[in-house]
């Protein structure tokens, strides 16, 4: 596996998934991470740089010259590869199979050689350690970059992927819904995707903000909203005739399909998430 160690971080940390050619939440992304203060060397994107929306070239440039630290997921290894799909796995005639036909084709044909190559090169796994913590980025599991690993996904498969890490926290992405959930004394963080809603009635994406807390020495763990001009991205989407339902989704904040999605997440659908937090101890 790719390696990069970060070694030791201090301060805040920010967290994100899913930037999917979405560029006006990236930029929006980049914005709040200049509010907060934080240096490039404490972000961390969990992969999936391009997908769904209109910019894919443009974002990747973005995430390149901002310097900060990105997993491969699936879709950095099939564009930059040129491996022909997502890589999401999808069987042959689902709608993710369907939908995901016209935004691969449409990204394939927009990428640089040099983001492709960008997207080649990136890391499998990300280490650093925080509040006296040790942490491991990941895409999908410690196996599987396309491999979904939900809140409702069992507390067995977590706690194998934390043993097979060696790590207190893992942070996940590629599943597009934030969550955090305690297995003994480890954790697991997704921080969610900024490219795309999360299936919750809102066109809200998420990221997480990790802060070391002054009085205990334990870690602030929290869920954030972040909104941003999803109408421009929306927009921008139709004029390059990506109109197979994701630009929909931006505005109404409803996945145009739910195959990958299991019964637990879909009972989901409509309801705004909660904003949350959880101290590391
Ligand atoms: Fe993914």
């Amino acid at each position: 596996m790719r390696t990069q160690d970060l070694g030791e971080l201090n301060g805040p940390v920010l967290v994100f998934g899913g930037p999917y050619s979405n560029l006006q939440a990236t930029q929006a992304i980049k914005a709040i991470a200049e509010q907060h203060n934080i240096p490039v060397q404490n972000i961390i994107c969990t992969g999936d740089t391009v997908a769904y929306c209109a910019e894919p070239e443009e974002t990747v440039q973005l995430i390149k010259e901002w310097g900060i630290a990105v997993i491969e997921g699936n879709c950095e290894e099939s564009f930059g590869n040129d491996l022909g799909d997502c890589g999401c796995g999808f069987e042959s005639g689902t709608q993710c199979d369907l939908l995901s036909a016209q935004w691969y084709r449409y990204a394939a044909s927009r990428l640089s050689n040099d983001s492709r190559q960008w997207l080649r090169t990136r890391p499998q796994k990300i280490l650093f350690s925080l509040a006296g913590k040790r942490f491991t980025v990941i895409h999908g599991s410690m196996e599987q970059n396309n491999h979904y690993i939900f809140a409702s996904t069992s507390e067995e498969e977590k706690r194998r992927n934390l043993q097979q890490a060696g790590t207190d926290v893992i942070i996940g992405g590629h599943c597009g819904l934030p969550f955090y959930q305690q297995i003994g004394d480890k954790l697991w963080l997704n921080p969610g995707v900024i490219g795309m809603p999360a299936n919750d009635g809102t066109p809200d994406g998420w990221y997480a903000l990790l802060t070391p807390s002054a009085e205990n020495s334990g870690l602030d763990i929290r869920l954030e909203r972040l909104s941003y001009p999803f109408k421009d991205a929306a927009q921008a989407m139709v004029k390059q005739g990506l109109k197979a339902g994701y630009h929909q989704t931006l505005i109404t904040g409803i996945w145009p399909s739910l195959d990958i999605l299991p019964e637990e997440e879909r009972k989901q659908q409509d309801i705004p998430l909660e904003t949350g937090s959880i101290l590391l101890l």
